[in-house]
């Protein structure tokens, strides 16, 4: 199985990715396909895992005025959960902005995903928004230096 970590490049990937963002993180709320984008989205910096040519998961990765680097809309493809593909892509960001020396990372996690993040060493430093009404969001955060040992 052939795995790589790279942005979308032609309009049917884009097409993709933005589908699977719908899918998994808008749909189950009864969101309308387009509430899946925001005005980052022309500046964010965009990850997806491919399982031979076929998108699996998907992340991205802003860089705040403060040089922070906020991971935002993460999902992962219904069937491919439990896999290590979220894992893989928060490690792939994270060794992008290490690169770029951003050591500071930061996400609003879903209730749900927390024991995810906080598997890959991200801590809770406060309860966030609550989104649609329903899904509490916590403020996390990892710094990128401690993990350099
Ligand atoms: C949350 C999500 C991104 C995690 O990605 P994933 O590919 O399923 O997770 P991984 O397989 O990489 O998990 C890595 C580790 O995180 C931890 N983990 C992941 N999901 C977990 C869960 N539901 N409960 C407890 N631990 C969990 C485990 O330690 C896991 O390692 P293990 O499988 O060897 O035990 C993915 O399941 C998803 O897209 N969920 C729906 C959308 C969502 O909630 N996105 C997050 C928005 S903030």
């Amino acid at each position: 199985m052939e795995i790589t970590i790279r942005s979308p490049f032609n309009e049917k990937e884009w097409e993709d990715y933005y589908d699977l963002r719908y899918r998994i993180l808008r749909q189950p709320w009864k969101q309308e396909r387009g509430s899946e984008r925001n005005e980052g989205d022309a500046t964010g910096i965009h990850f997806g895992l491919y399982e031979n040519g076929v998108l699996k998961a998907i992340a991205r990765l802003d860089i705040n005025p403060t040089r922070e680097g906020q991971v935002r809309f993460m999902a992962v493809e219904n069937n491919s959960q439990r896999k290590g593909y979220g894992k893989q892509v928060m490690l792939a960001i994270e060794e992008y902005c290490k690169m770029y020396t951003i050591n500071e990372m930061i996400l609003h996690a879903r209730e749900i995903a927390i024991p995810f993040y906080e598997s890959l060493g991200y801590e809770i430093i406060e309860k966030s928004h609550c989104l649609f009404n329903e899904i509490q969001h916590y403020l996390m955060q990892k710094s990128l230096r401690k993990s350099e040992k």
